[in-house]
């Protein structure tokens, strides 16, 4: 079994005495096939030579009052278990005290991405997860990190971050990965009752109904918006919608029209019970 290492300073010791290439996986863990295909990609980037390290850290910071922090899946063993399997050489799973001071006093903030789409909904969201993700640079000093693409502005916003800070980590986004009816995997998919499982693939369909109405003309965002909330609605009248948007693939900023393949990207998050679901689809 790979070591599981819970304390800062057995973290230092560890990445100091790996030295080199290192490639991170930061997780909150009830880990799933999604995330160990970004471990095995980080495997096949690391090589025989470098090291793999996956974080395991529910980060309070990211969750609102009103959000799922003490009830989120937390499933070490497993967890673990799995990471090994897919090519981890270690774990870093520290409890909240030794990330964070009681008095901390410093957040990351990025101003021009985070607040749009799941920052709207969620305030403060981003700010804690650029917060955690600099703070788990630091503490892990990797080379690379590998995050997934269906958390699309975290990955944007993460990318800012890094460049903005000059921060050298080589960041790899990773392809989302999908149950066999196209429902993107998640650690939230687990609160799903049957009913809600059986419409929550409704949600990728309706962007891929979007996605052929641009490749057959349609231009206009908001009519592409139309029509994906109009097929959504009809296939999954138990989803309640946050918010579903066509937006610039850079600045995430609204896109009225989207004239280029990979100009623009449809995001959505959508509610099917107590799981909120994000998904999205690039235009091209
Ligand atoms: O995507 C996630 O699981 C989290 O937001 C991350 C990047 C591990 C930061 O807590």
């Amino acid at each position: 079994m790979i070591p599981v290492i819970s304390t800062v300073a057995d973290l230092r010791r560890w990445r100091a005495a790996v030295g080199g290439r290192m490639v991170l996986v930061p997780t909150m863990g009830a880990l799933h096939e999604g995330h160990f295909t970004l471990v095995r990609r980080a495997r096949e980037l690391a090589g025989d030579a470098g090291r793999v390290l996956v974080t395991i850290f529910v980060n309070p910071l990211q969750f609102g009052p009103n959000e799922d922090f003490e009830a989120y899946p937390r499933t070490l063993e497993a967890d673990v278990a799995g990471c090994a399997e897919a090519g981890a050489d270690a774990v870093f799973a520290p409890p909240v005290s030794e990330v964070y001071a009681k008095d901390r006093s410093v957040t990351v903030q990025e101003s021009a991405l985070s607040g749009r789409l799941c920052g709207a909904s969620r305030p403060g969201h981003f700010d804690g997860v650029a917060t955690v993700v600099m703070k788990l640079f630091n503490l892990t000093q990797p080379t690379d990190a590998v995050f997934g693409q269906k958390d699309y502005q975290q990955l944007a916003i993460i990318r800012r971050v890094v460049r903005d800070l000059n921060v050298s980590v080589e960041i790899h986004g990773a392809e989302t990965v999908r149950e066999a009816d196209g429902l993107a995997m998640s650690s939230r998919n687990r609160y799903l009752t049957v009913e809600e499982r059986a419409q929550a693939p409704a949600l990728r369909r309706a962007l891929l109904a979007a996605r052929d109405a641009w490749r057959a003309g349609e231009v206009e965002g908001a009519r592409l918006r139309e029509w994906a909330l109009e097929r959504l609605a009809e296939e999954a009248p138990l989803g309640r919608v946050d918010y579903l948007e066509v937006v610039d693939a850079a600045a995430l900023t609204e896109l009225p029209q989207v004239m280029a393949p990979g100009a623009a990207v449809m995001a959505a998050a959508v509610f099917f019970g107590r799981a909120r679901l994000i998904d999205n689809l690039m235009l091209e």
